[in-house]
């Protein structure tokens, strides 16, 4: 009988424990239940915490509940390595370095979306690994002027080109459990006064060039969380801009995730509030009274939020949307227990950037056939530039990485080529020897007591005996080049190297130039110089994605997805002059007079001046030939599509891939438009003497401007032409139909 009782008393006892799962946790109900009964639960402190930072890059969760914390990375290359609780110096871990994947630029240079995704996932692994909640990118503002010092974290001039390519990133890396903070949103171009810069732009150029990508990742993409710029529009801060995050972000375009602010970019209590910001991160207060003892109480959303409400000033309506959204990515992250574990630095990830890296780097010219090399037994080669060993993954700004290694280039051509060829190096000019970013450094001995004249001279005297030349130079992450808060202060390489490529060129037929950087550069000695390779901040495997292309072993297929102009003066943000690069204390309009004139849609109306590169330009080791394009139909019905077709064929003698580019122009409009644009592309990948037929399906999207009376996109009956294209300039067949 007692026995009975006990247990009976057990079996009561365990009953209402199990029915009492309190709904926040009960992972069979929704995320907005869930959301909702945790919102229930939470008092106005806790709620005030969970919207502002409580360190450097993480918001405190609800400890009482059980709700965790939420941490945040940079972003948007490689995860950054931990930093003191409320200082950017390093926290001094042993087991907080990364793979770094290449920049951005490169990943677009592929024109892939597979390995977007691929991107993304293996980023998220490595977030997930380091329990980061958040990566802090990518990074999608528009490529409007080459002297943008952070033009190499993001995706190029196109927005078609760039929206494509964002989405299968985000969606990689959300598939493991990590969210997207896509940035900075929106019209970031440029670095000086990026904090005081009020841009001014026309509706049309804002929804057709600076919005598109964002769109895409949000929308498309559905993208967690979005970080907010430092700079204004409508001189409004964009990280609490009533215009691009509510009316724009939630109204327009739906998203349901968290608006982050840029670190520092907020600016106001009574804005932050009503403005569409959820999480303020990084305000290097004076929030309100100065930093104190715990400078995250003085932030915006923080104590003066609490005092308004307190005081019945402001009612809590909008402070409990801000709590959902973040409860919401709280779900969606830290709080799904069946996302996977992730990983860090595993040969896969490597795998992962070496292939992007290849896939990304742009072969420029290749006269003669110089590329690939044809490397014997004895043969020599020398290799010239400080970018051949200088580390690059460390600088640049937030994207700064620990890395747990990186080929340079130099090593990555001494492995390749090595065992049979003698590879020698030679300096040939002095850039920046500093290594080091918020403590981390990258330990290299750069000092070099030789003069610049000198240091010509040697390279020279080698360069003379050599079957090969490989000038390995170009920008690096110092201040005033790829560097975040700094712009470039001209389009022209630095150091001195054009008379190092000059005196090179003199001595040798045999010169290779690699260029690294994340932006376009002047090259006045590009007639003395038959093989350029685009080759930007590729990260960990740099040296061995340099190697893979310029052997062979890759044939090259990366694309450059932005114009390379041959003078600054043929940029139209320059041309018009609506750009300033002298720093300044007050807010400074900045208007983009250039209009939806960027990059090529500029420069293809232009008769005089051609750019040294185009958009989409991109050569191969083999050769591609195209066949007349067709159209399954010539009228496109008002709700209907038409498909163009075009064969490819390897004409060549080696496997290569192809991006096919399809771009629309339209004969008669209301509004004026641009000549062509990018409104499809497609890699394709053809054995020697191989064709396949690639085929782009256009809709009515496809054939819309943005009217900015009517505030939509209008597709107008009419004439449309097809252009099948290997690069921007370079159309080998065009087509026309008839929208109804
Ligand atoms: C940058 C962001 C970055 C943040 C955190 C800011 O200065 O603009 O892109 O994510 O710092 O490091």
């Amino acid at each position: 009988m007692k026995m009975y009782y006990i247990i009976a008393g057990l079996a009561m006892a365990t009953a209402p424990l199990a029915a009492q799962t309190p709904a926040y946790l009960d992972e069979t109900r929704p995320i907005e239940e869930r959301v909702e009964d945790a919102l229930g639960r939470m008092t106005l402190e806790e709620k005030i915490g969970m919207i502002h930072a409580q360190s450097k890059f993480s918001s405190p969760g609800v400890a009482r509940l059980g709700i965790p914390e939420i941490w945040t990375t940079d972003g948007p290359h490689g995860i950054r390595a931990e930093v003191r609780w409320d200082e950017w110096d390093q926290a001094g871990w042993t087991n907080d370095s990364c793979v770094a994947f290449p920049a951005l630029t490169c990943l677009a240079a592929t024109w892939d979306r597979n390995l977007s995704e691929l991107y993304g996932r293996s980023l998220g692994e490595e977030a997930r690994y380091r329990n980061k909640a958040v990566v802090l990118g990518p990074g999608v503002n528009i490529y409007r002027t080459p002297l943008n010092g952070r033009n190499f974290e993001y995706m190029g001039e196109d927005p078609y080109l760039a929206g494509q390519m964002v989405v299968p990133y985000v969606k990689g890396m959300q598939s493991v459990g990590v969210a997207s903070c896509v940035k900075h949103f929106a019209l970031n171009n440029h670095e000086v006064n990026r904090h005081n810069t009020n841009v001014i732009v026309d509706d049309r150029t804002l929804y057709e060039i600076y919005l598109p990508a964002f769109k895409a990742a949000v929308v498309d993409g559905g993208a967690w969380s979005i970080m907010g710029s430092y700079n204004l529009y409508r001189d409004r801060h964009c990280c609490h801009n009533e215009y691009t995050l509510n009316r724009i972000l939630r109204d327009e375009w739906g998203f349901d995730g968290v608006v982050i602010s840029d670190w520092g970019g907020t600016h106001n209590t009574d804005q932050a509030i009503t403005g569409g910001l959820d999480l303020e991160f990084g305000t290097w207060t004076d929030g309100l009274s100065a930093g104190g003892r715990n400078a995250y109480d003085n932030y915006f959303l923080a104590a003066p939020y609490l005092e308004k409400i307190r005081k019945g000033e402001v009612g809590t309506e909008e402070l409990d949307e801000k709590v959902r959204r973040v409860l919401t990515l709280a779900y969606r992250t830290v709080m799904d227990r069946t996302r996977p574990f992730g990983s860090k630095c595993s040969e896969a990830h490597y795998a992962a950037a070496r292939k992007i890296g290849a896939e990304g780097i742009v072969l420029l010219k290749n006269e003669g056939g110089l590329l690939p090399m044809n490397v014997e037994e004895g043969t020599r080669i020398l290799v010239v530039g400080e970018n051949a060993v200088k580390m690059m993954t460390v600088g640049g700004g937030s994207s700064s990485l620990k890395v747990q290694r990186e080929i340079s280039p130099l090593e990555g051509i001494e492995e390749r080529f090595g065992n049979i060829a003698e590879v020698s190096y030679e300096r040939g000019y002095v850039g920046d020897v500093n290594g080091e970013y918020n403590g981390v450094t990258t330990g290299q001995d750069l000092r070099e007591s030789r003069p610049a004249e000198q240091l010509i001279a040697d390279a020279v005297a080698q360069a003379k005996d050599a079957d090969y030349v490989i000038y390995v130079g170009g920008l690096n992450k110092s201040n005033h080049q790829d560097c975040e808060n700094t712009d470039r202060r001209g389009l022209g390489l630095p150091y001195g190297q054009d008379a190092v490529i000059e005196a090179l060129a003199a001595a040798t037929d045999r010169l290779i130039v690699v260029n690294i950087s994340g932006n376009a550069v002047a090259m006045p000695w590009i007639d003395e110089v038959p093989a350029v390779l685009q080759a930007w901040y590729i990260g960990s495997e740099a040296g061995h994605s340099i190697a893979d292309v310029l052997s062979g072993d890759v044939n090259p297929s990366g694309k450059l997805p932005f114009t390379f102009p041959a003078r600054l003066e043929d940029v139209p943000a320059h041309i018009f002059g609506d750009y300033t690069g002298v720093a300044s204390s007050d807010t400074v309009d900045i208007e983009y007079k250039d209009g939806m004139n960027v990059g090529y849609r500029w420069t293809d109306r232009q008769k005089k001046t051609r750019p040294l590169f185009a958009f989409g330009h991109g050569l191969s080791y083999t050769e591609f030939e195209y066949g007349e394009p067709y159209l399954d139909s010539s009228v496109m019905t008002a709700d209907g599509t038409v498909t163009v077709s075009v064969e490819v064929t390897n004409t060549g003698g080696r496997a290569g891939q192809e991006v096919v580019q399809m771009y629309i122009g339209d004969r008669k409009s209301s509004l004026p438009r641009p000549l062509k644009e990018l409104k499809g592309f497609c890699k394709v990948s053809l054995a020697p003497g191989e064709s396949k037929v690639v085929s782009f399906v256009i809709d009515r999207e496809a054939l819309s401007f943005f009217d900015p009376d009517r505030h939509e996109w209008v597709a107008e009956p009419g004439r449309f032409d097809v252009y099948l294209a290997s690069a921007s300039d370079d159309v080998r067949g065009k087509v026309s139909f008839e929208l109804e």
